[in-house]
């Protein structure tokens, strides 16, 4: 599929009335729909359809004779139509056979659907593309007795028992939309019951539903849903249009969540939350995914994307819009740091694989495989830049307007562009690059300072990508601030208060500095000067502050200057940053001086102990002192050992571990808390930085006398009342000393007990088996691969195992034999058969092969080869053949 073919679809849809009798061994579907031509020269129908049964075939009433249509494996067509005619179809599907969980399918014994991006065409034969909408009719019938809960999308106007004793509900969607929203759900289920008050007084009905044994687990959901849609009407002005809101809990399902419209379907994973069953981790991502989902409704729903190819319209957008809602909703500073972090061990390492794309991409073999984190997090980061350059008030001046103007409409990308710059004036030509250019952009600054002048040297360069050899210039947005000797900020309003008189000399236009003594520029050339005069002694440059753009920036400097930022800095992200790369560089360097580690962490243990009990503090001081993961190390330096470099960071840890262990103890004791469970702002900090504090204690213990940190894990795993902190000191305990067996085993038992009625913790007990990065674990990796709980067949079960495996166990995963890697290519050419969507993500982590040394990676492209030879799927044709052709 190419952007460029890309032509308007010839018939308009008037209307789309569909009846799904649901039988116990297939489902039969009526669609009839009623079409418009839009012009007299084009007059063929063209509608897509896969996998299905077709029954019967008439144009307005009158049944078709096989010569009146062609149908082939993804097409069905017919010509010579009136210009207004209606078209009813029947087919015939099985859903209790649907392995790939799109369409149509069974989960346990509930009925539902997914239908993004192209499952509708495995439900019935259908313009299945966005740009063409309708308004839905849904009704289903069922044996009566058989369901208790019957949804569609819109509201039910009809629910009924036959003469032949069925039950026959049916739902209205007063809203056009493409079929990529429509949805179903028929099942036996739990109901949580909530309303909403919107801005303009309507009330609306909300509801959550689960299996019976969930729904005490969906309040959280249900309170953060709350929060997303009176932050929706006050950040972004935008009010729920329908009565009543819905979500379905499912428990298989192939991403996190799905946006239909009125009738969200949600994987369990983002939904449930108990203290028990749910991790800290978790309780924020079910309130990030629900506000997610929620909001897709304007951003997606009222106004959706023109075709494929601009998917990054609605996801890009929304993640930026969920991104703010939990960071107003938690610390903004510390969402920011862990929206970087991802960002830079995910969609960095995508940007620099054979995989990379623009997040506009001009093409595709398999739209599912173009899900990924450049479209979502880097979209994310494009319109945060567009947020950033136009100010607060512009920007959502520029979103009213963009809603305005398409809603009820299909929109591209340019749209949202052109919207921003009608608004604020700016030119955005060359910021355009971001949406058409794949590759993240390096900026290379030179310092040098003569005096009370600092001279700063900004170049920028795009290294090549698939496809496009070489870079035109970005619009980056960069943010720069300075900081005296005692910590102060000295530019702009902020200097100038701080009593500081220092003049910045560019070509670059940039923003009136803002109070906080941050200034913009527009870096929109190759390259440029900017030098700033009248600089106070030993004070320093603060870079790129709050992440102001998604790019690699190489700026050397010394320890001593990222030890002053570190800790002194007003930014919370270059905080963050300047530690990461003092400890970053401690690990790559072998036998390195840990001095300047040493003194950083030092610092930040210290402010630690002596921090007031301040969720905020506490959250960025644990992830300052964390040290940065293998895989992101690996990337600032590849081609290294990738174990090598994981021994390194163990070594540090240990090291450190010693060294400050009265700190480190402190803290544990400090934030250990006896107090029952809650998963609020400080309670989440302090038991991150307990966990941390554990982390380096315990490796201080092993080294001294392997075994013995097993009491510092085992009495929290006993003692506590929640799944995060017990979750922690079982991953823990699992990696020590092999002697330990006897005891580990009594404990992987203990877990798996305890709370073996819960799917979700079940999987969590395979990914802490599957991520125990201890040489020599293949073999147990293997045997839970045919445990009697392990189900390709699921999802989030398989994903627990093998992506866990693939992407956390670096000591065994990368093993210099290749065994894991072929391991892994079994397990993926077995669920190709069953699920080629997750068979292709869960094949990611061999594509990256290009970090690793020359040895793993011929291995890993052996494993990459043998695929592509024996897969069935387009959806791994294509991850393969391109990862392959670098
Ligand atoms: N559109 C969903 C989201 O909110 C993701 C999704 C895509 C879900 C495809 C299912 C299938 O991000
Ligand atoms: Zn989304």
């Amino acid at each position: 599929m190419r952007l460029e073919d890309y032509q308007p679809y010839s018939f308009e849809l008037e209307s789309t009335d569909l009846t799904f009798d649901i039988r116990a061994d297939h489902t039969d579907v009526e669609s009839t729909t009623s079409f418009r031509r839009k012009n007299d020269e084009q007059n063929e129908l063209e509608l897509d359809g896969i996998d299905l049964e077709l029954l019967s075939i008439a144009i307005d009433n009158r049944p078709l004779t096989s010569n009146e249509y062609s149908v082939d494996s993804t097409k069905l067509s017919i010509v010579d139509l009136p210009e207004r005619f209606k078209l009813t179809i029947q087919t015939r599907i099985y859903p209790q056979a649907n392995t790939a969980l799109e369409g149509l399918y069974r989960s346990g014994d509930l009925y539902c659907t997914q239908c993004e991006a192209e499952g509708f065409r495995k439900i019935t034969y259908y313009p299945d593309r966005p740009d063409v909408q309708s308004k839905f009719t849904t009704t289903l019938v069922a044996d009566s007795g058989q369901f208790g809960v019957m949804l569609a999308n819109g509201n039910l106007i009809r629910d009924e028992i036959t003469s032949d004793n069925r039950r026959r509900v049916t739902w209205v969607d007063p809203f056009n939309k493409p079929s990529y929203l429509f949805a179903l759900v028929a099942g036996n289920l739990a109901v949580l019951e909530d309303n909403f008050t919107t801005l303009s007084g309507r009330n609306i009905a909300l509801r959550i539903y689960s299996e019976p044994h969930n729904i005490d687990a969906c309040t959280h959901a249900m309170e953060s849903l709350k929060r997303a849609m009176a932050w929706d009407e006050s950040a972004f002005g935008r009010e729920y249009d329908l009565d009543t809101f819905m979500i379905v809990a499912v428990e298989d399902f192939n991403m996190g969540a799905m946006e239909n419209k009125g009738l969200n379907i949600f994987n369990t994973s983002c939904v449930l939350a108990s203290p028990s069953t749910a991790t800290d981790a978790a309780y924020l991502r079910v309130e990030g995914v629900v506000a997610h989902e929620y909001f897709h409704n304007w951003s997606g729903n009222r106004v959706t994307c023109r075709d494929w190819f601009q998917l990054s319209l609605k996801e890009g957008f929304t993640v930026f819009r969920d991104s703010e809602f939990s960071a107003a909703m938690n610390s903004r500073n510390v969402k920011r740091i862990q929206d970087v972090d991802v960002l830079r061990t995910a969609q960095f390492a995508e940007d620099a694989s054979p995989l990379a794309h623009p997040v506009r991409p001009t093409s595709y073999i398999e739209i599912s495989n173009f899900y990924t984190t450049t479209i979502y997090e880097k979209g994310a980061e494009v319109v945060r830049m567009l947020s950033t350059m136009l100010g607060q008030d512009n920007f959502r001046s520029a979103t009213d307007l963009y809603f305005d103007r398409h809603d009820g409409g299909a929109a591209t990308t340019e749209d949202f562009v052109v919207a921003m710059e009608d608004v604020s004036g700016v030119n955005l030509d060359r910021f355009r690059n971001w949406y058409s250019q794949a590759g993240t952009p390096v900026i290379e600054v030179e310092e040098s300072r003569i005096n009370d002048l600092i001279t700063l040297h900004l170049k920028q360069s795009c290294p090549p990508s698939p496809n496009q050899p070489s870079k035109s210039t970005f619009h980056i947005p960069i943010s720069i601030g300075l900081i005296s000797i005692d910590g102060q900020d000295a530019l702009g309003q902020a200097g100038a208060a701080n009593g500081f008189d220092i003049h910045v000399h560019t070509d670059l236009n940039f923003e009136n500095p803002n109070a906080d003594g941050t200034l913009a520029f527009h870096f929109d050339c190759e390259e440029t000067t900017i030098t700033i005069s009248g600089v106070p002694p030993k004070s320093v440059v603060s870079f790129l502050r709050g992440f102001s753009a998604p790019v690699n920036v190489t700026f050397p400097r010394s320890n001593t200057d990222l030890l002053h930022l570190a800790t002194l800095d007003t930014d919370g992200f270059v905080r963050w940053d300047a530690a990461q790369k003092i400890l970053g560089s401690t690990i790559t360097t072998p036998a390195s001086d840990t001095q300047f580690a040493k003194a950083l962490l030092q610092k930040l243990s210290r402010s630690a102990v002596s921090a007031a009990d301040d969720g905020e503090t506490k959250a960025l001081l644990a992830s300052a002192m964390t040290l940065p993961s293998t895989l992101y190390v690996l990337d600032q330096n590849p081609g290294r050992d990738v174990i090598e470099l994981d021994g390194g960071r163990d070594r540090l840890l240990s090291e450190m571990g010693i060294a400050l262990e009265d700190s480190w103890e402190e803290i544990v004791n400090q934030n250990i808390s006896d107090s029952p469970y809650h998963a609020d702002g400080i309670s989440i900090a302090r038991r991150s930085l307990s966990h941390l504090a554990m982390d380096y204690l315990g490796a201080g213990l092993e080294k001294r006398g392997p075994g013995t940190a097993w009491d510092l894990y085992y009495d929290l795993y006993r003692r506590c009342d929640n799944l995060t902190d017990r979750l922690f000191a079982f991953s823990r305990l699992l990696r020590l000393e092999a002697s330990l067996a006897e005891k580990k085993s009594v404990v992987i038992q203990d877990f798996h007990d305890r709370f073996n009625a819960s799917a979700l913790v079940t999987d969590k007990w395979f990914s802490v088996q599957a991520g125990c990065k201890v040489s020599g674990t293949l073999p147990r990796i293997v045997e839970l691969a045919t445990h009697p709980e392990f189900d390709l067949q699921n999802p989030n079960r398989a994903r627990a195992l093998l992506s866990t495996f693939a992407t956390v166990n670096h000591r065994e995963f990368h093993r210099s034999d290749g065994k894991s890697y072929t391991f892994l290519a079994d397990q993926i050419l077995k669920l190709d058969s069953l699920n080629p969507q997750l068979a292709s993500r869960v094949c990611i982590p061999l594509t990256r092969w290009q970090r690793f040394d020359s040895g793993r990676q011929e291995r890993m492209k052996d494993s990459l080869e043998r695929i592509q030879r024996d897969c069935q799927s387009k959806d791994l044709r294509e991850v393969t053949q391109k990862s392959l052709v670098a």
